[in-house]
């Protein structure tokens, strides 16, 4: 079967990348993209060479046609429960039902697997999706990235530019946090949608460094020490986390309320990549820390 992947999300921030990404490997490109999606955007992907497939989710038969001689669906939707679980439902049943091998999740995250549920509310509609992914019969690949290297640059506590501080939780100031930048993401996922050998779990940094190597990192390049600050344990993180849930249900209709800021931060603390899959591709290369901050 030829290269012809079929990109959901490709109106995206990351989508788009990744689309750009496989033109530039040679690969076939097709986007479903949605009546209401922003014609600008299916514009620049058109001109890169991709093929838009204006496509209604609930339209089964338009998704099995726009499926048709796929090798591989890359995934890079962004959304709750009705995006994450039911709509990528109805693009894998699709697959399934237009003969397509693979499919590679809209996961781009820590690996959620190792992350009991309740902890990070966007992880446990990774994981049910995960599990509809599993027990069908195409073949899933997980890209496992840490978290995107923008984020070192929001002020977030982990690494706050205005007020100069590093933040870690338990003793964990040499706890490695994983980061990968938005581009880095997208070269390796072309590559992994074109290797029809890949794995079901792939995980990737540009580079990990801990709160202390945050701090040495501020010294050098922001021109000042930041100071180090303790914020108390995961258990007690894990425990406001909920509380602050509890207390803002309207962020249950939100894609990052505040609380699942924090959860993403307390899953950053809790599960860190054991081993990296950088090298399993030739001709990628990694964004540096000091380029990210
Ligand atoms: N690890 C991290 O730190 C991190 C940070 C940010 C994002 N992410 C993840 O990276 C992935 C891509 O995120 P992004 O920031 O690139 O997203 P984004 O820019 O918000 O783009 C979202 C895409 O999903 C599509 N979409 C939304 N709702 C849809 C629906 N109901 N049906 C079909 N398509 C729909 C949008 O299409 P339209 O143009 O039609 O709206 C758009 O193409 C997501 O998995 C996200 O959670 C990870």
């Amino acid at each position: 079967m030829e290269n012809l992947i079929l990109v959901a999300g490709a109106t995206g921030n990351l989508g788009q990348k990744i689309c750009r990404e496989l033109i530039k490997r040679k690969a076939q490109v097709r986007a479903i993209v949605r009546e209401g999606s922003k014609q600008e955007k299916v514009d620049t992907l058109e001109k890169m060479g991709v093929k838009i497939f204006k496509v209604d989710l609930d339209y089964e038969q338009q998704l099995i046609n726009s499926c048709k001689g796929v090798s591989c669906i890359v995934s890079a939707v962004a959304g709750l429960h009705s995006v994450i679980v039911d709509a990528q439902t109805k693009l894998l049943n699709a697959a399934i039902a237009a003969g397509v091998p693979r499919f590679i999740p809209s996961d781009f995250s820590s690996n959620f697997t190792m992350i009991p549920v309740g902890e990070n509310r966007n992880f446990d509609l990774r994981k049910e999706f995960y599990q509809n992914l599993d027990q069908s019969t195409i073949k899933a690949t997980s890209i496992f990235n840490g978290a995107f290297a923008d984020i070192l640059r929001y002020n977030t506590p982990l690494f706050n530019v205005q007020q100069k501080t590093v933040a870690y939780y338990d003793d964990k100031a040499d706890w490695k946090v994983d980061f990968t930048t938005m581009d880095d993401t997208a070269a390796f996922t072309a590559m992994v949608a074109l290797d029809h050998t890949a794995p079901r779990h792939l995980h990737i940094a540009s580079f990990s460094v801990s709160p202390n190597d945050l701090v040495s990192l501020s010294e050098q390049y922001k021109g000042s020490k930041f100071q180090l600050v303790h914020m108390g344990t995961m258990e007690g993180f894990s425990a406001y986390n909920k509380t602050q849930r509890a207390a803002q249900p309207e962020g249950e209709n939100e894609l990052y309320p505040k609380w699942q800021q924090a959860q993403y931060l307390y899953s950053m603390f809790l599960v860190h990549h054991s081993h990296l899959d950088n090298n399993r591709y030739t001709g990628l290369s990694w964004s540096p820390v000091e380029a990210n901050i």
